[in-house]
């Protein structure tokens, strides 16, 4: 037998129709009230909350007792429901309309005071969250971003099992063949000196199940990454991890497209039109400055390359003449900003990387801007008709190498229109953006990477480019961008291994360390690979903009803080010295 009452109802379940039935709550005391000789206390649990009223007049005992009732104490308690006096109805509340009178108490725990209450319109400092997690848990923004994260892993698995998809757990221990980021390493006990990797992702096994005849693989797994991390980034993070072989793009899109359809569907009660969009690269980072554009708003960016080539504007000319790029966006409304906010914005600009940003405006007086004197009122009344300015709006122009011109009016357009609310917050804007470039320059190791992954497929028509102009081939990538945000990427891959290893090679892979790094992948597309492709979604981020969350943190249970500590359990910790000798490793 339990020593308490078992609940019969939840905290969020009574409603009018239970009035007169004898009830009994269980969960946290999350608030007490003592009104002249009444106390009122609201209970709650992961459902909600029901408030309860201790009168001396229905059982002065357990009066008595709720008056040592504190917050977060654990309570089981019983009473009659009743339908609230006229006028002191709830309607913020679900359960609003009733009271349970209480005529038993249990206090199954007391509580210490916590060291923030637990509420949703809190302030508190995050590391004291997260270190008290589960108290922070306990507070119904965080239970209903966890309760929707639990609805869309069973949106997905049914979405996937329903489309003929086999899920396939794949390892953990893994060995390393560091993809973009950085591995987080495990030593061997046993293989003295030798080490496991966690995964980046699943994406050399996915590809293996497909030479295995997998034909259609799901699993929603833990991804494992050792860099820098931002708001949308995690350590450790879930994928929506998708393989399907005998497939091109549009059979990978198509699936990913119904799932995320699907799940607004389910989820939001919204209906995604399909297909999206498809940007293509060049497209994204021409118009927006972005390869993960937010196209809510319009704020296009204008190459004025033709404009002032050849023009008394040096700086403009020559680099046009040297193959850069002179671009610009129109910032509607913006001439009235002051010289002191112009001179932070030409500071920001600088900080990003370029040697500066020139303006127009246009006022009352007309077109004016400092380089003026340069340029001649006639290009600067042609170059405010090509961006389709008008009075009252003022001009950002930047002249660099392609990427740099663009991505920086990308980061100045974002910028611009967050300052000026310029964003439509109630719009979900979704599309593809396709035909990445196969590679990029690293600065840092002076060398071709790639720009998704070493096994993604070149554009058929660009691999005579391979060897020529390997800068200018485009690849079979694509990503699903929502709001500004990847959701989600993949691409179609190779699935021959002398393409294989010529990509390899490219990336300055040499054939030896090739061999130790995916001789088992390379080995494997020699045993008949299908054509095949795939993509992986992160799903804390589906779940950080369904939620309309500001950090990954809010949708994962126990996340990492921006220093990749988990400051609950203090991981990562020291360990001990004999764990450390088995390892065969020593710290210095
Ligand atoms: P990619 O590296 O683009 O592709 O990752 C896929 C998606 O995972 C999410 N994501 C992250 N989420 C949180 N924290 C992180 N540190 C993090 N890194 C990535 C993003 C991203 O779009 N194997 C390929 C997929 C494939 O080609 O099939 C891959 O991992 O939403």
């Amino acid at each position: 037998m339990a020593s308490f009452n078992k609940r019969t109802h939840t905290c969020g379940e009574l409603r009018p129709a239970a009035i007169g039935v004898n009830a009994t709550l269980t969960g946290w005391v999350d608030s007490r009230r003592d009104l002249g000789g009444v106390i009122f206390i609201d209970l709650r649990d992961r459902y909600g909350k029901t408030q309860v009223v201790f009168n001396p007049q229905t059982n002065a005992e357990v009066h008595a007792l709720a008056g040592s009732l504190r917050s977060e104490y654990v309570v089981s308690v019983s009473g009659l429901v009743e339908k609230r006096p006229a006028g002191t109805a709830n309607p913020e509340l679900a359960t609003g309309e009733i009271d349970v009178m209480a005529t038993e108490l249990v206090v199954l725990n007391k509580a210490e005071t916590p060291p923030f209450p637990i509420d949703d319109s809190i302030e508190t400092n995050e590391d004291l969250r997260l270190k008290y997690r589960y108290l922070d848990l306990r507070r119904p923004v965080l239970q209903n971003n966890i309760v929707l994260r639990h609805k869309l892993y069973q949106v997905i698995h049914r979405y996937f099992d329903q489309n003929n998809f086999i899920e396939v757990e794949t390892p953990v221990l893994m060995k390393s063949t560091p993809e973009g980021a950085r591995d987080y390493l495990v030593p061997s006990r046993v293989h003295h000196g030798k080490f496991y990797a966690l995964p980046q992702s699943p994406q050399t096994y996915k590809q293996i199940l497909m030479v295995a005849g997998f034909d259609r693989y799901v699993q929603i797994t833990k991804c494992f990454r050792d860099e820098d991390l931002r708001a949308d980034r995690q350590p450790e993070f879930t994928q929506i991890d998708v393989e399907m072989s005998f497939v091109d793009e549009e059979d990978v899109q198509q699936i990913a497209e119904g799932l995320v359809a699907q799940i607004f569907r389910e989820l939001k009660g919204i209906e995604i039109q399909l297909p999206l969009r498809r940007l293509t690269y060049k497209n994204a980072m021409e118009h927006y400055g972005s390869d993960k554009p937010d196209t809510r708003f319009d704020m296009k960016i204008v190459t004025l390359n033709e404009l002032v080539q050849g023009s008394g504007f040096k700086v403009f000319a020559d680099n046009v003449a040297k193959g850069g790029v002179v671009a610009g966006i129109v910032v509607p409304g913006a001439a009235s900003f002051t010289r002191n906010q112009m001179d932070n914005l030409v500071d920001y600009t600088k900080s990003l990387g370029v040697g500066g940003l020139a303006y127009m405006k246009w006022t009352e007086k007309g077109l004016e801007s400092a380089i003026e004197k340069f340029l001649g009122k006639e290009l600067m009344e042609k170059i405010a008709a090509a961006m389709g300015a008008k009075k009252g709006d003022l001009m950002l122009f930047v002249s660099d190498r392609w990427t740099k011109t663009y991505a920086t009016l990308g980061t100045l357009r974002l910028d611009m229109a967050r300052r000026l609310t310029l964003i439509d917050e109630s719009k979900w804007d979704l599309l593809w953006v396709t035909e990445f470039p196969m590679f990029e320059f690293s600065e840092e190791e002076q060398r071709y990477v790639a720009m998704h992954h070493p096994f993604t497929s070149p554009l058929l028509e660009d691999v005579e480019l391979l060897d020529s102009a390997p800068e200018k081939a485009r690849s079979r990538a694509y990503d699903m961008v929502l709001n500004g945000n990847e959701l989600g990427g993949g691409s179609i891959r190779i699935h021959d291994s002398s393409l294989q290893s010529r990509i390899f090679g490219l990336l300055g892979i040499e054939k030896v360390e090739a061999e130790e790094r995916f001789g088992f992948l390379l080995n494997a597309f020699k045993y008949g690979a299908p054509p095949h492709g795939g993509l992986a979604f992160g799903l804390d981020r589906i779940v950080m903009l369904l939620t309309g969350s500001k950090s990954l943190r809010d949708v994962i249970a126990f996340p990492k803080t921006a220093s990749a500590m988990s400051l609950m359990d203090e991981a990562p910790s020291e360990v001990e010295d004999k764990q450390l000798r088995e390892l065969h490793i020593r710290v210095v």
